[in-house]
This record gives structure tokens, C-alpha cells and sequence, in this order.
């Protein structure tokens, strides 16, 4: 579908998004602001009181302050909204390893209070952020939809189940629901507890970068103004209720060739530094099909990985003194 068509459809509808101070929701909050879509925002209070990501656009969306796994005010909010974007989450691979009850609980009744609340008021579609992670450790590549799920840690085993309950209440209720599965997603804005980030950090900065295991794993990348086409597509095509479609580039990448093309991009004089073992629960190789979104949605990522790895160094090469943070974070 072109811009402008897409354009078109969006404008006026009202959605809801869920974790709209995320990574991904921020840039998405965005896009829809400003093509004429009354945006809700839930957004879970944190001590600052900073808004994280939405600074720029906070005026321009209405910003509900609360926990999805509250059901009375997902009920509030819900009421005559056209669409559910519904991408927050405990999002982090490794914290869901030392905190699988935070990360299980909140993931999965979220989302069960996401699609009773979309029930109780005809909401026409619900779009669920789901991960690839799911697939666990592949037993063939590209993956396709149909590969089975094994998930390896408590973050992919939180994002099976709330499938699970996706495809429940699409087949006991006919609620229109749709599954996306995205494999990594990159870009400004990104939490600092991400490899992309993490790596430009320590390269901007002069410091070792330090890579779980041999650096061998490989991951498929997706820019994130890519990532937010194909919410678009989720929240608008016809015909693609009840289906889960793959979301990634088709190519992979090493760990190590990575930090080597970020080293580069950056001219840094940082080394690599190997602590030889992968984190338990971490998938050792992921690699997407994805012509089912190129089929169904005539979607496929645009954005080549070096100019994306550029415009996230250069976000970052205004905030180097994020790398204050990450030891807190890692
Ligand atoms: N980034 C990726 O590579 C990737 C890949 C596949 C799937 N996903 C999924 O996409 C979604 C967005 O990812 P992201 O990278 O932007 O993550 P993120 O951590 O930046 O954003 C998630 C947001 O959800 C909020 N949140 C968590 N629990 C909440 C709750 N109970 N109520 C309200 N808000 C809550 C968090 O505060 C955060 O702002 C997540 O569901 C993630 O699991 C991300």
C-alpha cells in the first residue's frame, strides 16, 4: 500500500497504545500523531516522572498514566477505540532470566486484560507485539510461521502463552485479533540494555565491548521506522485477522560481525571482549522468512543495516554519557 493511502485510512481513527513510552511506541506514537490519529498512550508511571521516549510528541497524543494489568481502567480506555497496538511488556530477554514472576505475570495478564477490555467494547482490531524469541533454538532457517515454538526463557515462554490467549479469544469470542512476530528491531531510542545500543555506547565511548559467548549467534535485523510500517500494515490491511506473520529482513548477521561494523562506522579504538559463554536461555541463531508479510502485507524491511547503524550512532553520539547506565543495566 502506498504512504498515501495509508495515510488515508488512519486518519481519524482512535488507538490505543499500549507502553507508549517504549522503544518501538515512541517512534509508532509518532508516525500516528502525525497522520491524524487521536493516539492514546498508557503509559506505566516510573519515579521520574520523565516522559522517556515521547518528549516530543506528548502534546500531541492524550497520555493515560496507569499498568495494563489494571482491567477497570483498560475497560475505561478502551471504549470506541478502533485499534490496540498493544506493545508493552517486561521486553528484556536477560532480566526475564532473574525475574521470571514480574516478567510472566505482567506479559500475560496484560495481555488477557487487553483482550477482555477489547471484548467488553467491540474494539475492531488488537494487534499483539509478539517476538521471535518464541522459536527458540531453530531446528531449520529461515524461519517461517510455521517452525514449531520452543521458547527458552521466561521472556519467550510469557510471549507463547499470551499467543496462546490471542488465538483463544479470536477462536471462542471472534475477537479480531493479529500476531506479529518481530525479530530483533533496532534504531534510536532503544533501551540501553540492547546489544545496538550497548555496543555504539561502549564504541562512541573508547570502552572494550563486551560480547556474551564466541560472538557467533547471529540475529536478524530490523530498522525501526520499518518496524512501524509494519504496525501500520497490523493495524489497517484487510484480510489478516486471526494470522501470525514473521517480521525481519531474511538476513543475518554475527554478534561479532556487528560490533566489528560498529567499531568501524564509529572509528573507535575500543577491542572486543569475549566472556565466552552464552546467557542461558539466549537462542544461538535467528534468522527470518518473511514472505508472508511480503505476500499478505507487501511488506519487506527498506532501511540497509549501515545507513540504520548510522542513524542510531549519530542519536547516540549526543548522549554518550548514557554509558553511565549500563552497568546498571546489563
Ligand atoms: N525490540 C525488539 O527487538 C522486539 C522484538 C520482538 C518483539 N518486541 C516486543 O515489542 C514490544 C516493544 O518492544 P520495545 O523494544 O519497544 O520494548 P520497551 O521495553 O522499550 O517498551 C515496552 C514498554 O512497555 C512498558 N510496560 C511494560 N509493562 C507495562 C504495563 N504492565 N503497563 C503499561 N506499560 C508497560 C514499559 O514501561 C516500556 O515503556 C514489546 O512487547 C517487546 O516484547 C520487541
Amino acid at each position: 500500500m502506498t504512504e498515501l493511502k495509508m495515510e488515508k485510512q488512519l486518519h481519524g481513527l482512535n488507538v490505543l497504545v499500549t507502553g507508549a513510552d517504549g522503544f518501538i511506541s515512541s517512534h509508532l506514537c509518532k508516525y500516528l500523531a502525525e497522520n491524524g490519529v487521536k493516539v492514546t498512550g498508557l503509559i506505566k508511571r516510573n519515579s521520574t516522572g520523565i516522559f522517556k521516549n515521547i518528549d516530543q510528541i506528548k502534546n500531541k497524543i492524550k497520555i493515560k498514566w496507569g499498568d495494563a494489568q489494571d482491567l477497570s481502567l483498560l475497560t475505561e480506555i478502551t471504549k470506541n477505540v478502533d485499534i490496540i497496538f498493544h506493545l508493552a511488556a517486561q521486553s528484556h530477554v536477560g532480566y526475564s532470566i532473574y525475574n521470571p514472576y514480574e516478567t510472566v505475570i505482567n506479559d500475560v495478564c496484560s495481555t488477557l486484560n487487553i483482550l477482555e477490555s477489547a471484548r467488553k467494547n467491540d474494539v475492531k482490531r488488537i494487534v499483539h507485539a509478539g517476538s521471535s524469541e518464541i522459536y527458540g533454538k531453530p531446528i531449520y532457517v529461515p524461519i517461517d510461521e510455521d517452525h514449531p515454538i520452543n521458547p527458552r526463557s521466561p521472556y519467550a515462554a510469557a510471549k507463547a502463552s499470551a499467543e496462546n490467549l490471542l488465538q483463544s479469544y479470536y477462536y471462542t469470542y471472534d475477537l479480531p485479533i493479529v500476531m506479529s512476530r518481530f525479530f530483533n528491531v533496532y534504531g534510536p531510542k532503544q533501551g540501553l540494555d540492547q546489544a545496538i545500543p550497548k555496543f555504539i555506547l561502549q564504541a562512541i565511548n573508547n570502552k572494550d565491548i563486551t560480547i556474551y559467548g564466541d560472538g557467533s549467534q547471529t540475529r536478524d535485523y530490523t530498522y525501526v521506522s520499518d518496524a512501524v510500517n509494519a504496525y501500520i500494515s497490523l493495524g489497517i490491511k484487510p484480510k489478516i485477522i486471526g494470522k501470525v506473520i514473521n517480521f525481519g529482513s531474511g538476513k543475518e548477521l554475527t554478534i561479532k560481525d556487528l560490533a566489528k561494523q560498529i567499531l568501524k562506522l564509529t572509528k573507535s579504538k575500543s577491542k572486543l571482549k569475549f566472556d565466552n559463554k552464552l546467557r542461558s536461555g539466549e537462542t544461538p541463531r535467528l534468522l527470518c522468512n518473511p514472505n508472508l508479510a511480503k505476500n499478505l502485507l507487501k511488506w519487506k524491511t527498506t532501511m540497509p543495516l549501515e545507513k540504520g547503524l548510522v542513524n542510531t550512532i549519530e542519536y547516540y553520539q549526543e548522549r554518550k554519557e548514557l554509558i553511565s547506565n549500563l552497568p546498571f543495566m546489563l
